[in-house]
């Protein structure tokens, strides 16, 4: 049984809706993780994922490794005894640690093929939340963002704890992903904000309500294709995540490198501190955008276009 998951990108709202406002996110087919379970002739579930060079049999493994924890709990829920003989075939091109939902889609993608190989049916919001309970498990406090958009593999309009809201895509538009190329854990990121916020409420709650402002403003641009006014809210937000200090000099760099090259707006995408930028741009000049990131120093870049899906 076959299985593949789409990498993700924040488009706005990052951090704040830690804190229940909205964030926008796509999906970004260009980069996937695909998983293939099948029975295997040896006894055990053998993982053979050779991107993080990790070629075990599941027990073998400490059982909180992000695939372990996937394969146990999967089976504790679906009651399957005995244990069946498996071998779990994991590759993936989306980045690690870099803000593109590679953990999410590394265990959406092994959660459909082993519950379907196991003809143990799950529904996408039971797989949302079962990929929810695992992001818990290794992010402490995530908002649940990243596998609500790699599940369902839609632009989502999402707010922490609520049922899943998709939006329509007025004009089809490009972005550039640029990669710092700098692998900065989100906890991280986000237990700092937390600190700021624990330090003054008042003052952070008003800084997100802002960021929720412009998520909303973002999301009825992009519903009218408005994309002049899409790069300015994306300039605004950047500068409020600059504000929460989870921007980097690196970071910096490269979204004023595409600002110059002529994008219409540009942030970091993520928890921050690292990872992806993103800018916005004409399609025609993506190439040339995608091109002065790297000489700038970007360890990648991805042309993505958002669409509807
Ligand atoms: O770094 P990423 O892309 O996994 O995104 C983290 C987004 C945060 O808002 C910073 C945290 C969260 O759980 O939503």
């Amino acid at each position: 049984m076959k299985s593949s998951a789409p990498g993700k990108i924040i488009l706005f709202g990052e951090h704040a809706v830690v804190y229940g406002r909205p964030a926008l996110a796509v999906p970004v087919t260009q980069v996937h993780a695909d998983v293939e379970v099948s029975g295997s002739s040896r006894t055990g579930i053998w993982i053979d994922a050779p991107g993080i060079d990790l070629h075990a049999e599941v027990n073998s493994i400490p059982s909180d490794h992000p695939v372990a924890s996937v394969i146990h709990n999967l089976l504790f829920i679906s009651r399957i005894s005995p244990f069946p003989s498996l071998d779990i075939k994991i590759t993936s091109s989306i980045p690690v640690a870099s803000g593109l939902g590679s953990g999410a889609a590394v265990t959406v993608a092994l959660t459909r093929a082993l519950s379907s190989h196991l003809n143990y049916l799950m529904a996408d919001e039971e797989v949302n939340s079962f990929a929810y309970e695992i992001e818990k498990l290794h992010h402490g406090t995530p908002s649940g963002v990243d596998n609500t958009v790699v599940t369902y593999a839609k632009p989502v309009y999402f707010v922490k704890g609520q049922p899943i809201e998709t939006f329509a895509v007025g004009d089809p538009f490009t972005i550039v992903i640029g990669d710092t190329g700098i692998s900065a854990p989100t906890k991280e990121s986000v237990g700092d904000v937390r600190k700021l916020w624990e330090s003054d409420e008042a003052k952070w709650e008003k800084v997100f309500d802002e960021v929720g402002e412009i998520v909303k403003q973002a999301r009825k641009a992009i519903e009218s294709g408005k994309m002049k006014e899409l790069g300015a809210l994306m300039n605004q937000n950047h500068l409020l995540l600059q504000e929460m200090t989870v921007s980097s000099p690196e970071l910096d760099n490269l979204i004023s490198v595409a600002r110059k090259a002529g994008a219409l707006g540009a942030k970091l995408s993520g928890g921050g501190r690292g990872g992806n930028m993103i800018a916005l741009v004409e399609k025609e000049k993506a190439p040339d955008i995608s091109k002065a990131l790297l000489y700038a120093g970007a360890a990648r870049t991805i042309i993505t276009t958002v669409t509807t899906a």
